[in-house]
């Protein structure tokens, strides 16, 4: 037996890869690709086997073997647009919470807590609010998860990734069009019109990318139907998208308006909170919970009755809803109630399935855990709410408040917020605080446990959901509820910055390994992205070859440690007018000599002289 052969599960993959380069490339074949810089998360190999869907036998005969290579045989770490695009999507989720999103929500929450009225604030307002929470914040967790996780445990890559990423910035855009339609409605159909045709491309582009890379990995899975049904359920938004803003910012009368309200709001609604978000969510738990805390797998039953289950009761709901709405048929709405109770089974039993509340392993433990339990218990809450809704409207609110119309809107928002914030926007923030750590090089058991926003984000929302409901009987409530979002939110920043925090500790990572791109030999490679000062720093010698190309400057030691530091070969190029190519050229064919790195260039005094 050789000394690679002690290659084993317990091994974590930094210090594998460090004494072993040659590994990283089996890593990669099964998904790693720059996930956690170059030398991969920290984490065990047995949990990457898990993760990764690979038998951990496998992969450690296979890891042994190469353990053995040449130095010379070593891939360069090269990471791609591919390997870290979660992180733009990410933090533009992270903006979208802090401005129009939930911050825009807090604000308008106060409105109507200070003004004790929900028709205090101006409705184009809560519409572009929650039109910023859909598509920017869960579209943008959403694709940025897809495209970053999907091809990794699919053992593939993602399919034009520079084109996957277009999606973003027109998503960005037509969000922005959108809130500025909303802003001037009536007088803005055509911009509404423009903005979604914008989001619509958007929504195709990362559509087709997951289908085509799906299609490329060969490599189908359990939850995959979940991720195309919550792709489907995406479009149908997009396409609605200005139907609904016709339907509720250009309706011709109020009558006209509350008609439009009462019947498509919440069919709308599920669309996207149902048929995304939770479509979505419950796919990435089948794939996620099982494989990176150990859970318990839900049978084949249970995971058919969870897929037809969720998506019969969302299409037969919102069909049976309009349906009802418009042709006054109670029967209708009755059995459209009755699609709700599938939903609180699968609240139910779902974490049961997965043993979600039982005793999970210290070691598999994290700090996303108690956003995913919490996650859950939301999801009961929020689906025995909307069991409960009639039966609240008819036998409490009615005969209470005196009402004669069957339909609390106090009620249902507080539902609508149980499932959005509670379940939705705790999920993403459960799994995002495990992901980004561990896709930075972070190891996410030393990171802040986030305590204070798990706390400050479950206090708020029960604070939300209580005060909301309890203002059907006391106007005292209204001043309850008003401040309650500024408590998630204050949380939400917390967050926001922890995860930018790590995104900004991978990048520094990656980018000391493109300054220190290493081969097997463990040498310095120079590239057009280069520093002038790294290079000086590891070749002393090629402060010769700087000097006869013209970059004066470097001759001078506080410039070498100050602009040299900041510049790279290609812009220093650039700004003294010097050939890229050719300057790279001798930089690499120059015989490098074995100097030490941390010795400082010699140069001939009379050169400074001139130079200075
Ligand atoms: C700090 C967190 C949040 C605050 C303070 C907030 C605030 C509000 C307020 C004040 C309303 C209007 C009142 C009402 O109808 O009940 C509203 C509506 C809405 N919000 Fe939020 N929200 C938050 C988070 C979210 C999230 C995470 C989502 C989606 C994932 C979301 C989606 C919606 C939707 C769909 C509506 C209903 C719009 C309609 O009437 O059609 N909100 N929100």
């Amino acid at each position: 037996m050789n000394e690679a052969e002690k290659i084993t599960a317990e091994m974590f993959l930094p210090e594998m890869v460090q004494r072993y380069p040659a590994t990283r490339a089996v890593l990669d074949l099964y998904g790693l690709h720059g996930c956690g810089g170059p030398q991969g998360p920290r984490e065990q190999l047995g949990w990457f086997a898990r993760l990764h869907d690979v038998p951990i036998e496998k992969l450690l005969r296979e890891l042994n073997e190469s353990a053995s290579q040449a130095p010379s045989d070593v891939p360069e770490f090269a990471p791609s647009i591919g390997d870290t695009i979660y992180r733009p999507f990410f933090l533009a989720g992270i903006a979208t919470v802090l401005t129009l999103g939930c911050m825009w929500g807090a604000i308008n929450l106060l409105t109507i807590g200070l003004k004790q009225s929900f028709t205090a604030v101006n409705y184009s307002w809560v519409l572009a609010h929650a039109h910023a929470m859909v598509f920017g914040f869960v579209g943008f967790f959403i694709m940025g998860f897809a495209y970053q996780a999907f091809p990794r445990f699919k053992h593939t890559s993602l399919w034009r990734p520079k084109l996957a990423f277009t999606a973003l910035p027109l998503m960005i855009a037509g969000i922005l069009l959108q809130t500025v339609a909303h802003l001037l409605s009536p007088s803005s159909l055509q911009l509404e019109i423009a903005a979604a045709t914008i989001q619509t491309i958007s929504v195709i582009i990362f559509a087709s990318t997951i289908v085509m890379t799906a299609r490329q990995a060969k490599k189908p899975e359990v939850y995959d139907r979940f991720v195309y049904a919550a792709l489907g359920w995406f479009l149908l938004a997009a396409v609605g998208n200005p139907v609904v803003f016709k339907l509720f910012e250009l309706a011709g009368s109020r009558e006209q308006l509350l008609f439009n309200l009462a019947t498509f709001n919440i069919p709308y609604r599920d669309v996207q909170l149902l048929g995304i978000a939770v479509v979505m969510i419950l796919g990435v738990s089948l794939r996620l919970l099982p494989h990176a805390y150990g859970l318990r797998e839900p049978s084949r039953a249970w995971q058919g009755f969870l897929f037809w289950g969720v998506n019969g009761s969302i299409l037969a709901g919102v069909v049976l809803f309009i349906a009802g709405m418009s042709s006054g048929n109670h029967w209708l709405l009755i059995v459209q109630w009755l699609t709700t109770f599938v939903l609180l089974a699968v609240a139910i039993g779902t974490p049961r399935q997965y043993r979600l509340f039982g005793p999970v392993p210290e070691n598999e433990r994290d700090r996303g855990l108690k956003f995913i339990r919490a996650a859950y218990v939301w999801f009961i809450i929020a689906t025995a709410m909307l069991v409960f809704t009639p039966i609240y409207n008819f036998a409490i609110y009615m005969p209470i408040t005196g009402s004669h119309v069957p339909f609390s809107h106090a009620f249902f928002g507080a539902y609508r917020h149980a499932l959005t914030v509670g379940f939705i926007m705790m999920m993403i923030v459960g799994v995002s605080s495990k992901v980004v750590p561990t896709l930075s090089g972070v190891d996410v058991r030393r990171a802040n446990s986030l305590w204070p926003t798990f706390l400050l984000l479950n206090l708020g929302n029960l604070t939300r959901v209580s005060s909301q409901i309890a203002t059907d009987f006391f106007p005292s409530a209204y001043s309850v509820m008003g401040f309650s979002g500024f408590i998630e939110v204050v949380g939400l920043t917390l967050w926001g910055y922890e995860l930018f925090a790590n995104m900004r500790a991978g990048k520094k990572l990656e980018r000391e390994t493109s300054v220190h791109e290493q081969n097997g030999n463990g040498r310095f490679r120079i590239t057009p992205q280069t520093k002038v000062a790294d290079v000086l720093t590891h070749y002393p010698q090629l402060l010769q070859v700087f000097l006869r190309h013209g970059f004066g400057p470097v001759a001078n030691p506080v410039l070498r440690k100050t602009m040299a530091r900041v510049v790279t070969i290609e812009q220093a190029c650039r700004r003294e007018g010097v050939d890229l190519t050719e300057l790279l050229a001798e930089l690499q064919n120059v015989e490098i000599s074995d100097q030490p790195a941390n010795s400082e260039p010699v140069v001939p005094i009379t050169r400074i002289a001139t130079i200075q």
